[in-house]
């Protein structure tokens, strides 16, 4: 049966189930509400959906979807039994499945790339890419699919501002802002309700301008995006701005009175990910966030550790476990260890693409942020310094990613490596020049450098006048 959109063939038998699939690539696009049951549903109606089946497969092998291979192996099993009946689309989509399966999100990534290039329309390809290369930090790859996607989508195609949005996003996320401004502002305008278009924009600000315009932005646009499954992300942006502004009263406000609300026992682990990151921010700059913020976190996450291991998520699960002084607690101490032992574990026997990123980074960052909460700060350099050019493959974004370079120059501050924290705070500030935080920051250090060059001087003199 052919799509409507693309004419591209599946080999599905039932229109209804052919519809609830196609909604579903819909709204897997243009974030504007949960696809997953719509694919469920599609199966429920024909078994042998292979698109479908290969679409709640690979979802249930991305970073963020909590284990489950009784699933993925249900699905794998439906689409290898229909793979000789399969077309050639299909076939890919199915050896996609298969490697995702595996661990192997990068082979993933290339066959997706194969697809894509052949079947530009296939935005069911197209956004399964975006997610997987999102989480393997390659954004020039996810900005050359992007590019190619939005070339081929119809400008009157309902969406196509939801894709270009997305473009806008790997171009800023490759350093191309001033045009990822222009798409961004053209997404906007085609279409306000717009999560991710709204998500790009806020990054956008975050990288390029004045905090106080991220605020004025999200909060003049918050009727468009604060019922849309973006809405918690976007809080820790506008979060983000007031800690920018040096505003760490309204981080709490938006922390307490805005997504804690959102928080179940049910939350999504990109949820975790945010408020550890926020709450490591302010706990990094010695503004006490308060014990009972980080329990509610570690409540709602307790039992994903040691569950997950993906670096990305291991790092945030050991921000909520090493704040503060960890030492004399004994039992986040042991938790904080079970993370560690697990991702050493993981990074030895894995054979997914993940686990040279968890041998590589995630073992050495975990054990820093330890070191961290345990006044090491000596240990948190010789750890987290040699690796700030490889953050970026944690994925996630660069303004995700600033806290553990923040992690770095505030460790060298404790160790009284006032020349490093300021070499290291002038590479940050220099990505965020508007930033008033970093510049408070620089301006302190400089003043603290001088004044010890100063007084190293004085002796100087003393000396020489003795
Ligand atoms: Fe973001």
């Amino acid at each position: 049966m052919a799509d409507k959109r693309s004419e591209y063939v599946s080999s599905v038998a039932s229109s209804e189930a052919l519809q609830l699939y196609n909604e579903a690539v819909e709204l897997f696009v243009n974030h504007k509400g949960s696809f997953i049951d719509l694919v469920k549903r599609a199966v429920e109606i024909e078994n042998d959906f292979i698109l479908a089946r290969c679409l709640l497969g690979c979802m249930l092998c991305d970073v963020y979807s909590v284990p489950n291979p009784t699933e993925v192996k249900m699905h794998l099993d439906v689409v290898n039994e229909c793979y000789p009946k399969a077309n050639d689309r299909e076939k890919l989509h199915i050896q996609t499945f298969r490697e995702a399966s595996l661990g192997h999100i990068k082979k993933a990534t290339e066959i997706l790339d194969q697809i894509t290039m052949r079947y530009p329309q296939d935005f069911h390809a197209v956004k399964l890419s975006f997610l997987y290369y999102k989480s393997t930090g390659e954004f020039i790859r996810m900005r050359n699919i992007l590019s190619r996607a939005v070339t081929h989508c119809p400008k009157e195609d309902p969406l196509y501002p939801h894709l270009l949005s997305q473009y806008a996003f790997s171009l800023e996320e490759t350093n191309e802002r001033q045009y990822a401004e222009e798409l961004c502002r053209e997404s906007l305008t085609l279409q306000p309700i717009n999560p991710w278009a709204s998500h790009t924009m806020a990054h956008i600000i975050e990288e390029t301008k004045d905090p106080q315009k991220g605020v004025d932005f999200l909060c003049s646009t918050q009727e468009d995006w604060n019922k849309t499954p973006y809405a918690f992300h976007l809080l820790w942006h506008l979060s983000l701005y007031y800690l920018d502004l040096g505003q760490s009263d309204k981080v709490l406000d938006v922390f307490d009175a805005k997504m804690v609300p959102l928080l179940s026992k049910s939350s999504p682990v990109f949820y975790l990910v945010d408020l550890a990151s926020l709450l490591w921010r302010l706990n990094l700059l010695n503004i006490d966030p308060d014990e009972k913020r980080w329990q509610v976190i570690l409540d709602t996450y307790r039992s994903k550790i040691g569950v997950f291991s993906h670096s990305w998520v291991n790092a945030h699960l050991m921000m909520s476990l090493c704040y503060g002084k960890v030492t004399a607690d004994t039992a986040r101490l042991a938790l904080a260890n079970q993370v560690i032992q697990s991702m050493e574990v993981y990074s030895k026997e894995s054979v997914s693409s993940d686990c040279s990123v968890a041998d590589l980074l995630g073992v050495p960052v975990c054990n820093a942020l330890l070191a961290y909460g345990q006044e090491k700060y000596d240990e948190v350099l010789s750890l987290m310094l040699p690796l700030r050019y490889d953050f970026i493959k944690f994925g996630g974004s660069w303004a995700q990613r600033q806290v553990f370079e923040l992690t770095i120059i505030m460790a060298a501050i404790k160790a009284n490596d006032l020349s490093q924290a300021l070499a290291l705070i002038i590479e940050l500030k220099s990505q965020k020049p508007h930033n008033k935080m970093l510049e408070s920051l620089y301006r302190r250090v400089l003043d603290e450098s001088r004044l010890r060059i100063g007084v190293k001087t004085l002796n100087g003199t003393a000396a020489i006048e003795t």
